[in-house]
């Protein structure tokens, strides 16, 4: 598989797409493509040579309540909000799945994470998982559910930063 990360457009938006979940299908079928353009959330898809969109992702920003965070995380931080980096959505189509996209999806996220906080604050990037098989997912690359909101992953920046030197 040879992957391009690129950004969405119209044209992407027409091409099939079905990775199981008719909510996120729509999603880039139907709002993705707007909402970049509103600058809401920017959408990214994986393109594959030959073989056509084989996944996407949505970014935005967020900010994260620290008394939502750990404890002993919260006792460094600030009482308001933190700022965080949001992978609002992540999806690869069922004929891909298994093979290492989604995988190379967040790691595109987590690039662009890392590249973003040297010039803007962020302290974690979040996720919002759109159930719990899609949770099992996160938590394999080490995130970790929210107080109280159990679909809702974080991951802190400076873990990703000590991961990627
Ligand atoms: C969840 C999803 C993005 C994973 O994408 P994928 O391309 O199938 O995953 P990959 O092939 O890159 O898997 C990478 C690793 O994660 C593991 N993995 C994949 N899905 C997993 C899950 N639900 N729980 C735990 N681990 C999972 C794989 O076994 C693999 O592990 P390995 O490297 O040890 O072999 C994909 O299944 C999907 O789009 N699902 C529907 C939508 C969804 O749930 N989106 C996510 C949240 S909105």
């Amino acid at each position: 598989m040879k992957l391009s990360l690129v950004p969405v457009s119209k044209e992407l938006q027409k091409a099939p797409f079905d990775c199981g979940y008719p909510v996120l299908n729509d999603y880039l079928r139907l709002y993705a493509l707007k909402n970049d353009r509103l600058s809401i959330g920017k959408t990214f898809v994986a393109v594959d040579e030959g073989e056509g969109v084989v996944g996407y992702m949505t970014l935005s920003s967020a900010q994260v309540e620290a008394r939502s965070l750990p404890e002993a995380m919260r006792a460094k931080l600030p009482r308001y909000p933190v700022p965080a980096f949001r992978i609002g959505k992540l999806a690869v189509d069922t004929k891909f799945q298994g093979q290492g996209v989604g995988a190379w999806l967040l790691r595109q996220a987590l690039e662009k994470a890392l590249v973003v906080s040297t010039e803007v604050g962020l302290y974690a990037v979040i996720v919002d998982a759109i159930d719990e098989k899609a949770k099992g997912f996160y938590q394999k690359y080490g995130f970790t559910a929210f107080a109280g909101y159990p679909l809702m992953l974080f991951l802190p920046l400076a873990t990703i930063a000590k991961a990627h030197s």
